[in-house]
C-alpha cells in the first residue's frame, strides 16, 4: 500500500517547475507509430500513464529509450496492428493506438481503453470518425477491431460533441488518408493543438487545430522529428490552486499563460493575487494569497472554458471559502468522488446531480482520505495541505498517473509530505 502522509496548515512558498503535458504526451507517443522512423521527444513527463504507453509501444516492437525528460522512440520495428496488452484497459489515452495503428497499417485491434472512473466514457465519436474515413469497426470480447483494408479516404466528420479523444484519434487516422478530411465541432484543448503540431513536424498537413474546424490533407510520407511537448496546463493549475489554498506565495515556472486563463480568472475572482510574468527565458505565474478565498461559481466547459480536470482541486479550495459556491460539472457524469472525502475532513458540500453546493467552512481537518481517481487525488492533496493536522492519502497510484515528482515538488515548496510505501 502506497500512501502520502501530509501535515497540513503550512503555506507553500518558493518556485516549482511544471513538467510536460501528460495528455499531450499520450497522444504524441501513440502518434510516433505513424512516423515508422525515429522521433525524439523532449519534456516528456515521467508519470505512470506515459510509462504504460511506452511499454505498450515496446511490446509492439518499438525501441524506446528515456534519458531524463527526453524520450527517443524508434517505431520502425512495429509490424503488428494488434495491441492487446492488459495495461491498455487501465488508461484512456491508449485509445490513440487505434487511430495510429489504423493510419499506419489500415487495420487496428485494440483493447477497449479504461481510465479514471468518472462516469461512462464511450468512444462512439472516435468510431464514427474512423467509419467516415472508410474503416469497418467491430467491438467484441472487450476489443475494438478497425478494418480499412481498402484504404482510408478523407471525408467530412461532424462530432456530436467536442471530444478531445475523438478529435485526436481522427486526426491520427486522417493524416495518412487519401484526400482531405474536415473535422467539425472538434475539441480546441492545448493538447489537441500540440498533437497536431507534432504530426505536422512529422510531415503531416493539419490546419486549424485550436479552432473548432480542423482540415487535414492526407500524406503517406511521414517521418521522424524532434519535438518538445508543451507544459502541463493541469499540473500548473493544480499548483496554482494549492498555493492559493495554503495562503502561500508560489512562482510556477515553465507554463503557457494563455492555457491558464480560466483558472487565473477564477482565482482572481476568489481574491487571490495572480500575476503573469516573463523572465526573458520563460513565462511564469506568481500566485499569492493572504486570506480565505471568496466563494465563486464554476461550470466546467470544453477549452477555453474552465477545465473539468481542475474542477476537483478547485472544489477543495472553495470548501474553505467565505460563502456558498456552486460547482457544476458539465463534461463527465460522475466526477464528484472527492466530495465524500472532503466532507470527512469537515467540508460542507451537498451534491445535487451534476452540481455541488459548497458551503464554505473556516477550515478543514486532517483525516484518512482516499484518492478515487487522478484529479480527485489532486483535490485530496490540496485539501490535506491546507487542513489542520495530519492526513493520510490512500490510493496514490492514481496521482502517480499524472503528477511527476509530486512529493519532491511539494517538499521544495516547504510542504510537510512523506511518501510511504510498504
Ligand atoms: C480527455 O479525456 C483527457 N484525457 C481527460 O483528462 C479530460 O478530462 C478530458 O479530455 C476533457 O478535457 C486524456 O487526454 C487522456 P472527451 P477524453 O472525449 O478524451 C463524451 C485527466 O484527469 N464522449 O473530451 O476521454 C465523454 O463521455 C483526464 O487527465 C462521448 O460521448 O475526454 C465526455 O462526457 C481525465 N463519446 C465528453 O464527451 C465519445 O466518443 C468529453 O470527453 C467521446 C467522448
Amino acid at each position: 500500500m502506497k500512501r502520502l502522509v501530509i501535515n497540513g496548515g503550512k503555506p507553500l512558498h518558493g518556485e516549482v517547475y511544471i513538467s510536460g503535458s501528460k495528455n499531450a504526451a499520450v497522444g504524441i507517443v501513440a502518434a510516433t507509430i505513424l512516423a515508422n522512423d525515429i522521433c525524439v521527444l523532449e519534456n516528456v513527463p515521467d508519470v505512470s500513464d506515459i510509462k504504460i504507453m511506452l511499454d505498450v509501444l515496446t511490446s509492439l516492437g518499438a525501441n524506446c529509450k528515456r534519458e531524463g525528460e527526453i524520450v527517443e522512440i524508434d517505431t520502425r520495428g512495429i509490424n503488428t496492428w494488434v495491441a492487446d496488452q492488459d495495461s491498455i484497459s487501465k488508461m484512456r489515452g491508449s485509445s490513440y493506438l487505434m487511430g495510429a495503428l489504423l493510419g499506419r497499417f489500415h487495420k487496428a485491434q485494440v483493447y477497449l481503453p479504461g481510465g479514471c472512473s468518472i462516469g461512462p466514457r464511450p468512444i462512439d465519436q472516435h468510431l464514427k470518425g474512423f467509419s467516415c474515413l472508410g474503416s469497418d469497426n467491430k467491438t467484441e470480447f472487450g476489443r475494438v477491431t478497425c478494418d480499412a483494408s481498402n484504404g482510408l479516404f478523407g471525408n467530412n466528420v461532424y462530432l456530436d460533441l467536442m471530444s478531445v479523444g475523438a478529435t485526436i484519434n481522427i486526426m491520427l487516422a486522417a493524416c495518412t488518408a487519401v484526400g482531405n478530411t474536415v473535422i467539425e465541432n472538434c475539441a480546441m484543448e492545448p493538447h489537441v493543438v500540440d498533437v497536431a503540431n507534432f504530426l505536422n513536424a512529422m510531415g503531416a498537413s493539419i490546419r486549424g487545430a485550436g479552432t473548432d474546424v480542423i482540415r487535414i490533407t492526407g500524406r503517406r510520407d511521414l517521418h521522424g522529428c524532434t519535438y518538445a511537448i508543451i507544459p502541463d496546463q493541469i499540473e500548473a493549475g493544480t499548483y496554482m490552486v494549492a498555493a492559493a489554498a495554503t495562503k502561500g506565495d508560489v512562482i510556477i515556472k515553465n507554463i503557457i499563460p494563455a492555457h491558464l486563463e480560466a483558472i487565473s480568472a477564477k482565482l482572481m475572482e476568489c481574491g487571490v493575487e495572480v500575476i503573469e510574468g516573463d523572465s526573458g527565458t520563460e513565462f511564469f505565474m506568481h500566485v499569492r494569497a493572504k486570506e480565505r478565498p471568496r466563494a465563486v461559481n464554476i461550470r466546467t466547459l470544453p477549452y477555453p472554458g474552465f477545465p473539468t480536470d481542475l474542477q476537483q482541486p478547485m472544489t477543495s479550495l472553495l470548501a474553505v471559502a467565505y460563502g456558498n459556491s456552486f460547482v457544476t460539472e458539465n463534461l463527465f457524469e460522475d466526477r464528484f468522488n472527492h466530495v465524500r472525502e472532503l466532507n470527512r475532513m469537515g467540508a460542507r458540500i451537498t451534491l445535487n446531480g451534476r452540481t455541488a453546493l459548497v458551503a464554505g467552512v473556516e477550515k478543514l481537518y486532517g483525516a484518512e482520505i482516499t484518492a478515487t481517481d487522478l484529479r480527485a487525488g489532486a483535490a485530496m492533496i490540496v485539501a490535506a495541505l491546507m487542513a489542520e493536522g495530519t492526513s493520510i492519502v490512500r490510493n496514490i497510484h492514481y496521482i502517480d498517473r499524472g503528477y511527476e515528482k509530486l512529493t519532491e515538488k511539494l517538499r521544495g515548496l516547504g510542504a510537510n509530505i512523506t511518501r510511504v510505501e510498504e
